[in-house]
């Protein structure tokens, strides 16, 4: 192979086009783009170079490669591992052939390898594989646990402990490059590694490749690179995000200098955050100092899950459908299927009419204490003959047709959204299904003082940094980050902004109902909010210096910690 094909990604373009995608994805083969190997390498290898390097997951070797380009001269002590036969043979034949025989290839699974070998360079794109799967979790588990004390999630995915194992065995000094899943850096399987890696103060980068940027071939999830630096110093990281290939090779010009791009490519250096906060290079930086102005959305009410039937083709009807069973109109419940059946802030009797009369299934089976019902009583033994008792969740209740107990909720949230979650205001008390969690305010609550408020732009930005990421742009909400995530303290507007912002929110109500613009009317919720968060703010600081001032006799004693 000519030199130019060994130091590109074209063996492994090759190799994949050979092996079935089903074959390589129950492995995690989803091969690194050689431009990212060799960012990474760069990383690895700027400041001095390694004097051994670990793959712990080789594939084909690219990092390996890419590593050995930039340094013809100097060949450490190259490991690394594979657990797949004939993925290692192409790659020992690769690097044979190509006057690399003393590299150390060892096929092993990694992850049951000793713990104590140190490298002083790792570069890694662990294998991508749900953990629930896997044959021997436990001993991995187990293994984690005696290493690090960490007591794993069963919901964390194989290249979690990769990661842990990896960072576990990079030696004083050494630096390591991971790409992965962005997806772990929000999920609650994350904070223990997040904490990990704080507590070590080795994190140097968190680069998202995000705005579409999917290097992938899978193309589902979002990617991050992290950069990794086990030296005394500590530092904060720096969040990057990077939209395109050239925009990593201008970040790896900066490495030598000053560990800084020379062109800015949204690059913020921020305090630590918590482990247990969810890390979104995309909101960085937020602003910690309202934080105090902010109290979780908890405090006015609860977000709880919509209703999952466990078998949507059975338990939901259409008008025609319930009509043609006999189903009278006590045996079913009006539900609200999916979040594009109800596109407006409101959801009123009139938007469930059009839906019925449309022959949208809006009907929800609500069999429980109406067995006796001959429409029913046909109906369920129609659904044992398709085996719509023996899903996953049906054969998991008790009866199998029960459905959750869940009350209509007065205001709606989407679960999956792209460009911000969508509150709908549940007028038709429609029960809803999982597109939807629903939000039941507690006693007291002045809904809709709080509706005015979670409209804005302003609320969307800080509730973003609870949301998880997924692939393409999409976010989801599970309820509790709703339900931890920061709103504005609403109990604390004065009568004026509490007024006004009622005033504004039922015009947009009504424009919203007309389909008439109402932007104009939200950009005025908006400013009226942030004007109070911001003086709310400003009070509370002058609170706290005079405060410093007077018990202390030191102003500084009045600053906020970030
Ligand atoms: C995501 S691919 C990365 C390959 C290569 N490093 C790259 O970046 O192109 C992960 C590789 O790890 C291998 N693998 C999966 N489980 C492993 C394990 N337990 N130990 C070692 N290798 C493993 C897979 O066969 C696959 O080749």
């Amino acid at each position: 192979m000519l030199p130019s094909l060994f130091f590109s990604d074209q063996p492994e373009k090759t190799y994949a086009a050979r092996l079935p995608w089903s074959q390589r994805k129950r492995l995690g083969q989803v091969f690194t783009p050689y431009e990212i190997a060799k960012f990474m390498a760069q990383w690895v290898t700027d400041r001095q170079f390694p004097a051994a390097v670990l793959d712990p997951a080789l594939g084909l070797g690219i990092f390996l490669r890419a590593l050995l380009e930039g340094n013809p001269d100097e060949i450490p002590s190259l490991v690394g591992y594979e657990i797949d036969e004939q993925t290692i043979e192409t790659a020992r034949e690769l690097f044979t052939n190509n006057g690399y025989a003393q590299i150390e290839l060892r096929q092993a699974n990694f992850l049951s390898e000793p713990w104590q070998e140190q490298f002083d360079g790792i570069l890694c794109n662990p294998p991508y594989r749900k953990f629930r799967g896997l044959p021997d979790k436990d001993s991995l588990v187990a293994a984690v646990k005696q290493h690090t004390g960490i007591a794993l999630s069963r919901a964390a995915n194989l290249y979690i402990f990769f990661l842990i194992k990896a960072i576990w065995q990079l030696a004083p000094g050494g630096r390591a490059a991971f790409i992965l899943p962005y997806e772990f850096l929000n999920a609650d399987y994350g904070t223990p590694i997040k904490q990990m890696m704080l507590d070590q103060g080795i994190l140097r980068k968190v680069i998202l490749l995000g705005d579409g940027f999917q290097p992938f071939e899978d193309g589902i999830t979002t990617s991050c690179i992290l950069c990794l630096e086990r030296t005394p110093v500590p530092c904060p990281p720096e969040w990057i995000r990077v939209s395109a290939l050239e925009e990593l090779a201008v970040l790896a010009t900066g490495f030598p200098v000053n560990e800084r791009s020379p062109r800015p490519i949204s690059a913020t250096t921020l305090p630590l955050p918590s482990a247990n906060t969810k890390w979104h290079v995309t909101s960085m930086p937020h602003t910690p100092d309202h934080l105090d102005e902010l109290v979780p959305l908890s405090t006015f009410g609860r977000v709880m899950r919509g209703i999952a039937t466990g078998d949507n083709r059975f338990f939901l009807l259409t008008e025609a459908e319930r009509r043609q069973y006999g189903l009278d109109l006590d045996c079913v419940l009006p539900c609200l299927q999916k979040s594009n059946y109800a596109p407006g802030h409101m959801f009123t009797s009139s938007h469930f009419e059009e839906l019925r009369q449309s022959n949208r299934p809006v009907w929800l089976l609500n069999a429980c204490g109406n067995e006796n019902h001959p429409g029913v009583r046909t109906y369920l033994n129609w659904g044992v003959a398709g085996g719509s008792d023996r899903r996953y969740l049906t054969r998991n209740r008790s009866p199998w047709y029960a459905l959750e107990a869940r009350p209509p909720a007065p205001l709606l949230v989407t679960t999956f959204s792209r460009a911000g979650v969508r509150w709908v205001r549940n007028e038709a008390a429609v029960s809803n299904l999982t597109a939807f969690h629903g939000f039941y305010p507690h006693p007291g609550v002045d809904l809709e003082l709080l509706c005015a408020y979670l409209v804005t732009p302003l609320a969307q930005r800080i509730l973003a940094q609870n949301r998880r990421e997924y692939g393409n742009g999409l976010h989801k909400f599970e309820p509790n980050d709703l339900n931890h995530a920061l709103v504005m303290d609403i109990t604390r507007a004065p009568e004026a902004i509490r007024n006004q912002g009622l005033d504004l929110y039922s015009s947009f109500v009504r424009a919203s109902q007309d389909e008439n613009n109402s932007s104009n009317l939200i950009k005025q919720l908006n400013e009226l909010f942030s004007h109070f968060l911001e003086s709310s703010f400003e009070d509370n600081k002058a609170g706290h210096s005079r405060m410093g001032v007077d018990q202390y006799g030191d102003a500084s004693s009045g600053q906020r910690s970030p």
